[in-house]
């Protein structure tokens, strides 16, 4: 049987109707990091980790959820008045049914169980991936026809306003939004987007550190202040009106340095010489110069790890291992950060020693066993024959 087909055997075996099923996969962004909430550029590709559910409509208000993961089940009723968070995994799922009921569309009660095969805490958005199914689910439920930019940005505000991790939009939109074959690069302004082909003579590869630190969501929403005040800071003083860090150029703010804390300073410069690589990077692919777009994602990681300072000790060794690979264009962390996992540009013939070298390598430096996987991009969400 396939994945799908013991999902589905599973559901009618637990709840005793017929299921329909749905996929959203999760994400590794090429470059581009923490630029999305700057009203930035983002360079994510959609890949074959991905979250399932079957799922069937009810007649009341009750959606009942169960997870193949962890056998954990849950349930919240869309009737509630006052829905609050419980600080667990429904959260994702009851903020997302909020964000889309808020929104006006009419769904209704649901029995849905998931099954994802996204490592949660492995920086690839496993939890954007379950909020863009569920919302995905919900709507198809109900019959209604989804748009999946909106979907993304509803997924975004059920993280936002219900969950309280104040994530941009980069995951659920990619999620929700994936091109087979291309990474996508998303304008986060305007939600413009420009399909970048992945060049034959390369593979994305992933690597899953298998740490993740736990203050991460504090520190997260940290640096997101860090970029406001920033930007309260240098409004006044710069000539152009500007309402985000994309609107300064890495020459404007070099010029008023002086007005901004030096950690504030080191996290704007993050941020405007993020957005430059990101251009650079989608004109070094487009013109298959894969040497200047690994180039590129190495000096993003030094960014993040001086500037932002949003690495840690375990990936910086991976993405030292990887540098020294043969037949590696570049390599950086991917994601929030704190841990999680690194992304690698490598020649396709070197992918297979590439991949046991690293794992090799990183568990003699820490002891943990890395997950190094070649990845293509995936279609975003969508229905699966169940
Ligand atoms: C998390 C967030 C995204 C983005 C990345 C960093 O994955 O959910 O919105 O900010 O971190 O690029």
């Amino acid at each position: 049987m396939s994945g799908t087909e013991e999902l589905s055997a599973a559901f009618r075996g637990r709840f005793g109707t017929e299921p329909a099923c749905y996929r959203a996969p999760g994400r590794v962004n090429l470059i581009g990091e923490h630029t999305d909430y700057n009203d930035g550029f983002v360079m994510p590709a959609a890949i074959e980790y991905e979250a399932r559910v079957a799922a069937a409509p009810r007649r009341d208000t009750r959606v009942r959820l169960v997870s193949r993961n962890t056998g954990d089940s849950t349930e919240f009723d869309l009737a509630d008045p006052d829905p609050r968070p419980r600080k667990d995994w429904s959260d994702y799922a009851r903020g997302t049914a909020l964000m889309l009921e808020r929104a006006g569309y009419a769904i209704s009660g649901a029995d849905i169980m998931l099954d994802s095969s996204v490592p949660i805490g492995s920086g690839l958005s496993s939890s954007a991936a379950f909020e863009v199914v569920i919302g995905y689910a919900l709507l198809s439920l109900a019959g209604i026809a989804v748009d999946t930019v909106e979907l993304a940005k509803l997924g975004q505000k059920a993280e936002n306003e219900f969950v309280g991790m104040r994530c941009g939009i980069m995951d659920q939109f990619i999620s929700a939004n994936g091109a087979v074959g291309h990474a996508l690069m998303i304008d986060c302004r305007s939600l413009e987007t420009r399909k970048v082909p992945i060049d034959s003579r390369a593979r994305i590869v992933v690597a899953n550190s298998m740490v993740h630190h736990a203050h991460a969501g504090g520190e997260y929403n940290k640096r997101r202040v860090s970029c406001e005040q920033g930007v309260a800071l240098l409004a006044p003083a710069l000539e152009t009106d500007i309402k985000a860090l994309r609107d300064v150029t890495p020459e404007m703010l070099e010029a008023h340095k002086a007005l901004l804390p030096e950690e504030t300073y080191r996290r704007c410069r993050h941020i405007v010489t993020e957005n430059v690589r990101v251009l650079n990077a989608a004109e070094a692919l487009a013109k298959g110069n894969l040497g200047a777009f690994g180039a590129l994602m190495d000096a993003s990681h030094l960014s993040m790890r001086d500037d932002y300072e949003i690495s840690c000790a375990e990936i910086d060794r991976l993405v030292e291992i990887a540098r020294v690979q043969p037949g590696v264009f570049g390599s950086r962390m991917t994601g929030g950060g704190f841990g999680g996992s690194t992304v690698s540009l490598v020649a396709a013939e070197a992918v297979e020693d590439f991949t046991s070298a690293t794992r090799d390598a990183y568990f003699a430096a820490t002891g943990h066993r890395a997950e190094v996987f070649a990845c293509s991009p995936q279609a975003g969400v969508g229905p699966l024959a169940c």
